[in-house]
């Protein structure tokens, strides 16, 4: 008999009481193999809780509150609100995995359990469930706020307001952090809460020379719409936060870390979108800020030297929040349309699901019936081939580099390896296309080392800027 225990406790509940109160429920449901041990998200932390359902070789699952609270039970009791926030967790814990009830819930000092039996016998709880329907998904009101705050998420800079953020605030946003998800369960990232305005001001004098050294690099026309965007509010929010990555959390054998170590980094990121969203929810503006060398500001923060700055943030309620990204608003970039970043099983193949996908330059030569001329004079000059070293002391110049070999890195240089003339005119298209949604509005084409792929390549550039109202010169 495959069973389910359903646990509610309050925390810090010894793991010796657990496990007792287990085994006399156990005994009663006259034995079998517990499979699924089930409680209340932020529950499954709780060292009693990750013992015991290591002690009995189960799986761990969780369950909002709120979908606890909603779920009919035997036997309910107002004394497990205190304890988890719901009416019974043990039970509706193991009915809302469709197991039977086999032993109601049963309570010890900090603890209830309940047993259940799953459904289908001789197999686990996941293979039970997949032979029937799938799991069910949000209700269409509880999707509806995902995807809200998901396209509500803004970066901030502007309009903080002076309010502390309450530490119970604070707490619930990190918490969202922290159970990003993380390679190997590695958990790699750390949180520095600066406060400290000293400090805060030393950051901010980093940010600064970046800002400065960025603009000196720009043409002068994009130089004149980057004087007017702001690109952080170090010392406008209440509370920094740099979130930092311990690449060698977990030691030797993090389990899917060893083939690509940027799984690490990956991490953290993660957990700063979680940050982000969660802030969001708290209605929390959150901007931040990589116009750092990442060391220094290691330096500033007194950082262990094995600790990496991954993202710098900086967090405070605020007047508002925008519907559009600053930078579309101020028209120094643009969205990139979802249907051009999607490839149906070949690279290249581009579309919706539920669309026939599309070739590139087909989708260019359509959209050149409606294209509407940009009125952007932001120039970039095309280098296709040549010495990039000839080029790169040109603010608008970007070297295109054709060859299989990769070039030494530089933003300057782009590195398009086009195998075919077909392959080497979509890529001419994109680039286009891309340049386009950075706010150019003319290319200046040069062709420095003639062949069939780089007359290819040009063609695919008069294509693509024809399709985004870009004006090009040769
Ligand atoms: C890794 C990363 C670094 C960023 N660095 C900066 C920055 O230094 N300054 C800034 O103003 N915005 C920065 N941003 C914010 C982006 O400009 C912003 O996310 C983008 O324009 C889209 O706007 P939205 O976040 O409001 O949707 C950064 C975003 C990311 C993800």
């Amino acid at each position: 008999m495959n069973l389910v225990v359903g646990i509610g406790l309050r925390s810090g509940t010894p793991y010796r009481e657990l496990r007792d109160l287990v085994a006399s429920a156990l005994d009663e449901a006259g034995g079998g193999t517990v499979r699924l041990v089930v409680t209340v998200v932020g529950r499954e932390t709780e060292p009693g809780v990750q013992r015991l359902v290591a002690s009995l070789n189960a799986e761990l699952q969780t369950a909002p509150a709120e979908v606890l609270g909603r779920q009919p039970v035997p036997t309910p009791s107002e004394k497990v609100e205190e304890l988890a926030v719901t009416l019974s967790v043990a039970e509706a814990g193991v009915l809302l995995t469709g197991a039977e009830l086999v032993v109601p819930k049963r309570r010890s000092a900090a603890a209830t359990v309940a047993i259940g039996r799953l459904p289908v016998a001789g197999a686990g709880p996941a293979k039970a469930s997949r032979a029937t329907t799938p799991a069910p998904g949000y209700a269409p009101a509880e999707r509806e706020v995902v995807h809200r705050v998901i396209s509500e998420r803004r970066d901030v800079r502007r309009g903080f307001v002076r309010e502390p953020i309450p530490d119970d605030v604070l707490v619930r946003v990190l918490e969202a952090a922290h159970r990003a998800p993380s390679v190997g369960l590695s958990q790699p990232w750390d949180f520095l809460l600066v406060r400290d305005v000293a400090t805060r001001r030393k950051v901010h004098d980093l940010a600064s020379v970046q800002r400065d050294a960025f603009a000196a690099s720009l043409p002068p026309d994009r130089r004149q719409s980057f004087d007017g965007l702001k690109i952080e509010a170090i010392l406008d929010t209440p509370l920094n936060i740099a979130v930092t990555c311990d690449a060698g959390r977990g030691g030797r054998h993090v389990l899917g870390r060893h083939a690509d170590p940027r799984t690490t980094w990956f991490s953290v990121a993660i957990a700063i979108q979680n940050l982000w969203l969660a802030a969001r929810a708290e209605g929390l503006g959150v901007g931040w800020v990589s116009f750092f060398e990442p060391a220094e500001v290691a330096a500033v923060l007194n950082l262990p030297a094995h600790i990496e700055l991954v993202g710098y943030l900086c967090i405070g309620y605020v007047e508002a929040f925008a519907a559009t990204p600053e930078l579309v608003r101020t028209g120094w970039a643009a969205r990139r349309p979802l249907a051009w970043a999607v490839h149906q099983e070949e690279w290249g193949q581009r579309g919706l699901p539920g669309v026939a996908p599309t070739s590139i330059l087909d989708d260019a030569v359509q959209a050149r019936q409606n294209a509407v001329q940009t009125n952007s004079q932001q120039l970039v000059r095309l280098i296709v081939g040549g010495d990039p070293a000839q080029y790169l002391e040109q603010p608008e110049a970007l070297v295109v580099h054709m060859h299989s070999e990769k070039p030494a890195a530089d933003f300057g240089v782009l590195w398009r390896p086009a195998r075919t003339p077909v392959e080497a005119v979509e890529l001419g298209v994109e680039l286009a296309r891309d340049l386009a949604l950075q706010g150019v509005g003319e290319f200046d084409i040069q062709i420095v080392e003639r062949s069939e792929l780089a007359d290819a390549m040009a063609r695919g550039l008069r294509v693509g800027a024809s399709a985004c109202g870009v004006t090009t010169v040769e």
